[in-house]
């Protein structure tokens, strides 16, 4: 049977006993040193075992709690010191076992085949009700618009520093593989980018992508575009998809700063996002250009992902909002206040707006969005979080 054995410690503490008894029944226990990684490999396998033997930075008691109720499907073993065994905390914590500090091999033995027949029951379970026992949250979102300067790359940042602060772990992926700038937005100069992760390919699949990304301090973090715009040529739509695909192993939200034009990278990008925001300004002529990337979307068959967002909402000489409804064929889904001050300010900066401005109307809109865009993600988890009780309800 497929199962993954992490073993999480915050202290380094080894663990030769156990990877010893797994060996014999042919595991390999992944050791795992901090949170972050620890959630990647959550989010990856529905069939994990974890001993946590934490006590330096979180509670044990505690970081179980969090974890059970967040990740339902893991069987948790926590890992106790002799004189301190609370096995009814424990359980009420969420662990599905404990096992003593000093264990010999036999209740090893023991707490693996208790574990192997918690998983196969639940596998079975997860079978009757059909119902993947992981609730994937990850969402790809490419905010695209037909003219250059409507916005994109401000409005990428911007969403991505509103969502990262409402707790989202959030990556920004450059689509503009020519002359993509996003990262000077956030004031960031890239060591590493998409171009080396391609150059590197041949043994990709080792390849950690986080290693070639920027950190931002809000917590966003960007997969920049090549330093040189003459190395775009080596970088295929079938890499975009890989790096897509990556980039959802460890983020929860990815934010593609598109381009106007619709190479192949492009309509990768496109077809790999759920939810394609496309920005206009009230000027007739990027009104009429945007009504043709809808009709464009259409006969792609991605017209189902698009959502109207009006950037520089209230701009004078603009066009009433209504009539740009009727021009497009679409509905606004949000707006975005002109600010020409505070936007370009926070472009020069290279502070996103949210974080420089958070009390101005920009700023607010932007989190609205945001809010709004997740929002989408919470009603579905609930809809699945209920179908799921009631299978398991009528199975009882
Ligand atoms: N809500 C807004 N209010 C006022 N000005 C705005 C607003 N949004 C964007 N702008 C202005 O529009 C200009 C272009 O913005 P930005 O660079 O984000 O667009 P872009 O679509 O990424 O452009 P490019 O085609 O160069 O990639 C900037 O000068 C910015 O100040
Ligand atoms: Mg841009």
């Amino acid at each position: 049977m497929e199962m993954q054995w992490l073993f999480y410690s915050d202290t380094n503490a080894r663990a030769d006993m156990l990877e010893e008894c797994l060996e014999k029944r042919d595991y390999k226990l992944k050791r795992v040193t901090y949170l972050d990684r620890l959630f990647d490999h959550l989010k990856k396998d529905p069939n994990v075992v974890l001993l946590i033997k934490a006590n330096k930075v979180y509670n044990v008691y505690q970081l179980c709690e969090e974890l059970s109720a967040k990740y339902p499907h893991l069987h948790i073993v926590l890992m106790i010191p002799d004189n301190m065994e609370n096995a009814k905390k424990a359980m009420k914590a969420g662990a599905s076992n404990t096992i003593r500090f000093s264990a010999d091999k036999d209740e090893i033995r023991e707490m693996i085949v208790h574990a192997e027949k918690n998983i196969q029951h639940r596998m079975r379970q997860a079978d009757v009700t059909g119902i993947p026992l992981i609730a994937i949250d990850q969402r790809v979102v490419s905010i695209s618009s037909t003219k250059g300067g409507a916005g994109r790359s401000s409005v990428t940042v911007n969403l991505a520093a509103a969502l990262a602060e409402q707790g989202q772990r959030v990556a920004v992926l450059d689509g503009d593989i020519q002359f993509g700038d996003t990262a000077m937005y956030l004031n960031l100069k890239p060591k590493k980018t998409i171009y080396e992760w391609v150059k590197e390919g041949d043994n990709r699949a080792e390849l950690d992508i986080d290693q070639f990304m920027t950190k931002h301090d809000s917590g966003v973090s960007i997969l920049a575009a090549p330093s040189r715009p003459e190395f775009f040529e080596m970088i295929t739509a079938a890499d975009i998809q890989y790096a897509i695909e990556e980039l959802k192993n460890i983020y929860q939200v990815i934010l593609i700063d598109n381009t106007a034009a619709i190479s192949e990278v492009q309509l990768q990008c496109l077809k790999a996002s759920d939810e394609i925001l496309v920005l206009s300004n009230g000027e007739l002529p990027c009104v009429r250009n945007t009504r043709l990337y809808f009709d464009t979307l259409e006969s792609l068959q991605l017209s189902h992902k698009a959502k109207l967002v009006h950037n520089r909402s209230g701009k004078k000489g603009a066009i009433d909002p209504k009539k740009m409804e009727e021009v497009i064929g679409a509905s606004i889904f949000a707006s975005l206040s002109e600010q020409e001050a505070i936007v370009s300010g926070s472009i020069q900066e290279g502070v996103p707006y949210v974080t420089s401005h958070p009390r101005k109307p920009v700023a607010k809109d932007m989190k609205a969005l945001a809010a709004k865009l997740m929002a989408g993600t919470e009603e579905k988890e609930q809809k699945a979080e209920k179908k799921k009780k009631k299978m398991m309800a009528k199975a009882q």
